[in-house]
């Protein structure tokens, strides 16, 4: 096959493309390690228990050995004021989210995926926490892979705090999406290979940086703030093999394991509020 370059137009086709001149490039120079831990060697480990969800708390996860884990999908709390969130300052969330963050990048094998749903809060002013999910996130080691825009649309509510009503006096944007940040720890690529479950048209529509389906119901799920089982399913059918092992450190009301059961994966949860583990257990069978 021809290779390609990049070149500065651009290319049209991107298979077998070179882009060792656009790495080599200075903008890199100061961008964490791309790849720098990748070896052929696999050294991964598994957890004693698969498929339950510990109810503690995931700053400390030492159920699990050191690489064990393949994926990691995750909705931290937002610190908003839900019933379960803690009110705590700034500092004080980012430091929650870089512990938890450490002990991913821990139990992440080389080449395993962290993939972060998180929504920006306030308007005077806007909080941004998709940004410190990414500074924490590098922080810990791993490396950033990608971003992308749920589009949550019609379901996202009808808000109507536009701030002034057709007047360039103070307008406020209403968020209709949220994020999903996806990171590796190591290398991008997987060490060892496995069986997939994606297909064509799924591969295609899921590699695109803007997804659009509807949010889950807190009502139905039991739970304040559920994410749909669409989220964790796109993750789990692109992001990892059948038989790897997905965890989910704010399980709330088990959608990820839900994903994981339903694909042929194993899973492992924390989840610091009884009343919710014992409902996702239930409903998990287990
Ligand atoms: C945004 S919710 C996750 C919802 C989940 N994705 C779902 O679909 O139901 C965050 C969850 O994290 C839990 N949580 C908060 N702090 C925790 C901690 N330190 N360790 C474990 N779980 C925690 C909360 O009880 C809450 O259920």
């Amino acid at each position: 096959m021809k290779r390609t370059r990049t070149s500065e137009f651009g290319t049209v086709s991107r298979s077998g493309h070179d882009a060792s001149k656009f790495y080599a490039k200075r903008i890199y120079e100061d961008v964490d390690s791309v790849g720098k831990e990748h070896s052929p060697i696999i050294d991964e480990n598994q957890p004693s228990n698969l498929d339950v969800i510990h109810c503690a708390d995931s700053r400390n996860m030492d159920h699990l050995p050191d690489r064990s884990i393949h994926l990691m999908i995750t909705s931290p709390p937002y610190n908003v004021g839900k019933e379960y969130d803690d009110d705590l300052s700034l500092l004080e969330y980012g430091r929650l989210l870089s512990d938890v963050l450490r002990e991913t990048h821990r139990v992440l094998v080389n080449g395993g995926r962290a993939c972060v749903n998180i929504a920006n809060v306030g308007r005077s002013p806007y909080i941004p926490l998709h940004s410190l999910v990414i500074d924490s996130a590098r922080a810990c080691g791993l490396l950033m892979r990608g971003e992308v825009i749920w589009d949550k649309g019609a379901s996202s509510g009808s808000s109507c705090a536009w701030g002034s009503w057709k007047s360039a006096s103070n307008p406020v944007l209403r968020d209709v999406h949220e994020y999903i940040l996806v990171f590796t720890k190591g290398s991008f690529k997987r060490t060892a290979s496995g069986e997939n479950s994606i297909g064509r048209d799924e591969f295609l529509e899921f590699t695109k940086s803007v997804w659009r389906f509807p949010a889950a119901s807190a009502r139905k799920a039991n739970h304040p703030a559920p994410f749909p089982l669409e989220l964790p399913r796109r993750l789990i059918q692109l992001y990892s093999f059948v038989g790897d092992v997905v965890l989910d450190p704010f399980m709330g009301s088990g959608t990820t394991a839900q994903a994981a059961n339903m694909l042929g994966r194993r899973y492992v949860g924390y989840e610091i509020n009884k009343n919710y583990v014992e409902q996702s257990m239930r409903l998990l069978g287990e």
